[in-house]
């Protein structure tokens, strides 16, 4: 071992089951967790693996050669994936996002995609199927996504300077690369398309002028998000966050901006336009302005865990339910118990007492 690794410690613990309402929730009643948010969307990890290796999600000195990736059969299956979409779908679940690690990296990804939009809301509606992916793979896969049944793509892309770009992702890709993907996207149908740049104040934030001057006129949605201190591997420090204030301040000051209103209740992103119509832009702002008031998101990571927040130390076992002979009633009442005692406010309470340290990966649970 060489003395640049870092100890991944192995934080999946597993959450007892919680108390369990007396009753099996009604399919359409929405479910509300302890502060009264309901659940509305479901972000889903089909792999914890990547073609890439961000500095601020999965640094190579933590996940090198040698790092152990779950064995296929600790994955869901695409049938168990569904299964549990397809409940938490009739209890208020509106939009699926597919994550990893790298989604596009999971063999035969767009079976999946067309089991999940066979699925329909209580009321008859689909759901939002959408899906975050670092662009490498997409320009060979976003026509077969949008035939499956993908509406949207969110891709990752945080430099439009080579040099930069690999400094921030440390992948064998260019720039290029990534940019073919979002037009293949685009072309595809699969739009808008949603591009997401992790600043790092120091490392790249020299390249959000350039990506907003290229990005502006072109359709996409180019959003900046604050470095987070997620997982337990990228050596987070406050002092690396460069606040989003300061990042509408640089792009105001040559390109105005003028804000808009969010589109919907509990939206991640504040957005704003430029002044002269030539789109839209969002800062997505978890360290300087928590938004977890309005957190209406669960996760269900690689293996089968439900886990309430992005920064929870531990998960329910969903797969350990699956894999035994739980009724859909069963798996109902379940969601119903984790998610109505839910407390989470992680970005709130940030470094007070209560706050953990003990996170689980990004790459494990989903961006
Ligand atoms: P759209 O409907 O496509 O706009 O999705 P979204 O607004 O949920 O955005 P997306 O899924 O692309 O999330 C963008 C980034 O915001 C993520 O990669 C995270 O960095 C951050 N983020 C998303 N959800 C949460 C959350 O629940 N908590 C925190 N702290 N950060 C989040
Ligand atoms: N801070 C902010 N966003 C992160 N992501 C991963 N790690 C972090 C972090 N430390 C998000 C980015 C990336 C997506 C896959 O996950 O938005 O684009
Ligand atoms: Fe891979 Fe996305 Fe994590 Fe980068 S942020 S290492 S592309 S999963
Ligand atoms: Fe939701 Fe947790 Fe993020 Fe807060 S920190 S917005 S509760 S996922």
């Amino acid at each position: 071992m060489s003395s640049k690794v870092i100890p991944l410690m192995d934080r999946r613990q597993t959450l007892a089951i919680p108390a369990l309402p007396p009753q099996a929730p009604v399919r359409g009643a929405a479910l509300h967790d302890s502060r009264g948010r309901p659940l509305r969307d479901l972000r889903i990890s089909v792999t914890d693996r990547c073609n890439f290796r961000c500095v601020y999600c999965m640094p190579r000195e933590a996940f090198g050669k040698d790092h152990a990736f779950l064995p296929h059969h600790a994955l869901l299956s695409f049938e168990e994936i569904t299964r549990v979409a397809r409940i938490a779908a009739d209890h208020g679940v509106e939009k699926i996002r597919l994550t990893g690690g790298e989604p596009l990296l999971r063999k035969n990804i767009e079976v999946l995609i067309g089991m999940l939009a066979g699925l329909r809301r209580p009321d008859g509606q689909p759901l939002d199927l959408t899906l975050t992916t670092n662009g490498s793979l997409l320009a060979r896969k976003a026509v077969a996504l949008k035939a499956a049944g993908l509406r949207r793509v969110t891709v990752s892309l945080d430099a439009l300077d080579d040099a930069c770009f690999r400094r921030m992702n440390d992948a064998d890709h260019s720039v290029a690369d990534v940019l073919a993907g979002i037009e293949a996207a685009q072309a595809a149908g699969l739009a808008p398309v949603k591009i997401n740049m992790v600043v790092k104040r120091g490392t790249n934030d020299d390249q959000i002028l350039p990506l907003a001057r290229f990005f502006r006129g072109s359709g996409h949605i180019l959003r900046f998000i604050e470095y987070m201190d997620v997982g337990s591997t990228n050596g987070w420090r406050m002092d690396e966050v460069l606040p989003s204030a300061t990042v509408i301040a640089r792009i105001h000051a040559e390109m105005p901006l003028v804000a808009v209103p969010s589109s919907h209740q509990g939206e991640v992103a504040q957005r704003w336009r430029y002044a002269d119509g030539s789109g839209e832009i969002g800062v997505i702002s978890s360290v300087t302005q928590a938004f977890c008031g309005s957190c209406t998101r669960a996760r269900l990571s690689t293996e089968g865990k439900l886990y309430t927040c992005l920064f929870a130390s531990a998960g329910h076992d969903l797969r350990a339910l699956l894999r035994g002979d739980a009724s859909d009633e069963r798996l109902a009442t379940m969601l119903a118990g984790i998610w109505q005692g839910r407390t989470d406010r992680y970005s709130e309470i940030r470094g007070a007492a209560g706050s953990t340290d003990e996170r689980i990966e990004m790459s494990y649970i989903g961006g």
